[in-house]
């Protein structure tokens, strides 16, 4: 059977609606809660959904930014001068918090204190970890990727530490994802927290 479908260009749709199409689509998204420092010491937080692991070992994430006013995002600043970040899982707990540092804010401004969030230093970067999150990922730049045509630039990771909150990582080596409680973006500016677990076991073959 075949549904009626809607179908449409990028260019018919023109760069805001395309941008929209996509991020409601591609969900759930988890998201990145990038802090970064800058060569000037300038410490940032900020979030960020177009977000993924890329490989298994070294352990290799992705975060993909963007830019403002033709100049890039704070955090890809930071990235690019120093390589190193810290990515942090954002739970049910944390996402007013999360908001908030999504502001556009000046590049002096640290988001850590503007959001009341207490830090720790990272043991193997500079830029510290957020004590809050449940989860956090110390990050060493491996590449970092223009993406052909857009404004966006991926920054791979690779990850030199976990940090997981105690209670939360199951005997099998497995975070516990109904104790994480993680929130993931949806489209425009809606969110969704996990609903019913299930698993499935993978054909033998
Ligand atoms: C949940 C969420 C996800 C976001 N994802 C992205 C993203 O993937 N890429 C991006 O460039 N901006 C993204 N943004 C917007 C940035 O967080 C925003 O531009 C922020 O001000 C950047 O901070 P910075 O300039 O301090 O780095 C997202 C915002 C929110 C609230």
């Amino acid at each position: 059977m075949e549904f009626p479908t809607l179908s449409f260009t990028p260019a018919s749709l023109g760069p805001r609606d395309a941008y929209r199409l996509l991020i409601s689509v591609l969900v759930p998204r988890p998201i990145a809660w990038v802090a970064s420092q800058g060569a000037d010491g300038s410490v940032n937080l900020a979030p960020f959904s177009f977000f993924g692991g890329v490989g298994n070992y070294p352990p290799t994430i992705m975060v993909a930014i963007g830019q403002r006013q033709g100049r890039p995002k704070d955090t890809l600043r930071n990235i690019q001068e120093t390589g190193e970040f810290v990515v942090h899982i954002v739970d049910e707990t944390l996402a007013p918090a999360m908001n908030v540092t999504s502001g556009e804010y000046a590049y002096e401004v640290n988001e850590f204190e503007l959001a009341h969030l207490a830090t720790v230093p990272s043991l193997e970067v500079r830029p510290p970890r957020l004590a809050a999150a449940p989860v956090a990922l110390e990050c060493k730049v491996s590449q970092l990727v223009p993406v052909d045509g857009t404004t966006y630039t991926m920054v791979l990771g690779r990850v030199l530490h976990f940090h997981v909150r105690e209670g939360l990582l199951r005997p099998n080596g497995l975070v516990d994802a109904d104790l994480l409680r993680p929130v993931a973006r949806l489209g425009g500016d809606e969110y969704a927290t996990l609903g019913a677990v299930f698993e499935m076991q993978r054909p033998p073959a």
